[in-house]
């Protein structure tokens, strides 16, 4: 049992968890002394907490979560334990899991799963808690040549994830693609999509074919091509463009970022299917947000995560009169 575990260990439940929960919200020393014990595993880190009486009002406040974890993961399960209650177990890791996959889009894998969510229900309270001992997943992608900009496989899954491109078929490219981070989680999380890369460097594009290579990614069409001429190339070819353009001046060679970013965002308009999206990763998010409106973008949906000591923002996009018609998305707009 929790509570005599942890009273066996010197830890006292707290009477009140956060947000009326009944669940140890574990500090820094806890964790310590509970390493030792056989619950370290089910060491929690609290999420959210409730009142459990009905599955249907636990499912609406979890819908409302901004887990960043599940924005970076390519799958996840809830598994659920049940105290106390009528409830059952499969159905309350059901709801939950159901609501968290709407609103973060990431896929149920109940075996494979990169990140467990944990569901604890006792009496009438749940909480919703992630273990403190997740595996490190940052380095999925392995890499034979090192290339200096290349994104975390963690936050290409999250770009992935963010435009839906992670369940159904489509056809998706990351036109600035450098060591094809995105092409590689691409292929890894929705092996219905079709999937282009290119960059305008052929240096890069050698690193991209040896890294799809030794993660043994085939089919990817790897092509040299300056990302601005891709609307001219390609018309309405693309479901979702996900891309990682360059952070700054020094990158983006002439004419600095702000030129850069209006000439791919005039270009992807072209190359998009009238209902897809374009999900990016920028440091600069002012400059990317003033290119995007004056070339008829919404943003629909923007995500900060951090990359080493910097604040970088993932951005959806979408054009203008698609994402009126989608303003249930639109009201969704978030940061976490
Ligand atoms: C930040 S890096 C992308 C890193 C990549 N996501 C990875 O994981 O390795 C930006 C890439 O954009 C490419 N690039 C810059 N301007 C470009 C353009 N106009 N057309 C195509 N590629 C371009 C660069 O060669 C570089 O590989």
């Amino acid at each position: 049992m929790l509570a005599d575990e942890l009273q066996q260990l010197g830890i006292e439940q707290q009477s009140e968890a956060p947000a009326g929960g009944g669940w140890v919200d574990l500090h820094d020393h806890d964790s310590e002394r509970l390493s030792r014990s056989r619950i370290a595993r089910r060491a929690l880190r609290h999420v959210a907490s409730g009142n459990a009486q009905e599955l249907s009002s636990m499912r609406a406040a979890i819908a409302q979560l901004e887990i960043p974890e599940l924005y970076q993961a390519a799958s996840f399960r809830v598994s659920a334990t049940v105290r106390r209650s009528e409830l059952d177990r499969n159905e309350a890791a059901g709801t939950a899991g159901g609501a968290l996959q709407e609103r973060h889009r990431c896929a149920v894998d109940l075996t494979g799963f990169e990140v467990e969510l944990c569901l604890m229900i006792d009496g009438s309270s749940w909480m919703l808690g992630l273990p403190t001992d997740r595996v490190d997943r940052t380095k999925r992608v392995l890499r034979p040549l090192a290339l200096r900009t290349a994104l975390r496989p963690t936050v290409a899954a999250a770009l992935i994830q963010l435009a839906g491109a992670n369940q159904g078929a489509g056809r998706l490219v990351d036109p600035l693609c450098g060591a094809a981070t995105i092409p590689i989680e691409a292929r890894r999380w929705n092996p219905l999509l079709t999937v282009d890369a290119f960059d305008w460097d052929e240096a890069t594009l050698n690193v991209a074919r040896k890294t799809l290579e030794a993660n043994k990614v085939d089919s990817v069409e790897l092509q040299l091509l300056d990302a601005r001429e891709l609307g001219r190339r390609f018309p309405q070819r693309y479901d979702y463009i996900i891309t990682d353009p360059p952070y700054g001046v020094r990158q983006a060679r002439r004419g600095g970022v702000a030129k850069l970013y209006r000439g791919l965002l005039d270009s992807f308009a072209v190359a998009l299917k009238p209902t897809g999206r374009v999900a990016l990763i920028v440091v600069k998010r002012e400059t990317l947000q003033q290119a995007a409106e004056a070339s008829g973008w919404q943003l629909v949906r923007e995500v900060e995560v951090e990359l080493g000591a910097m604040q970088a923002t993932l951005i959806l996009l979408q054009r203008e009169h698609e994402s009126v018609a989608n303003s249930e998305l639109a009201a969704s707009v978030s940061k976490v």
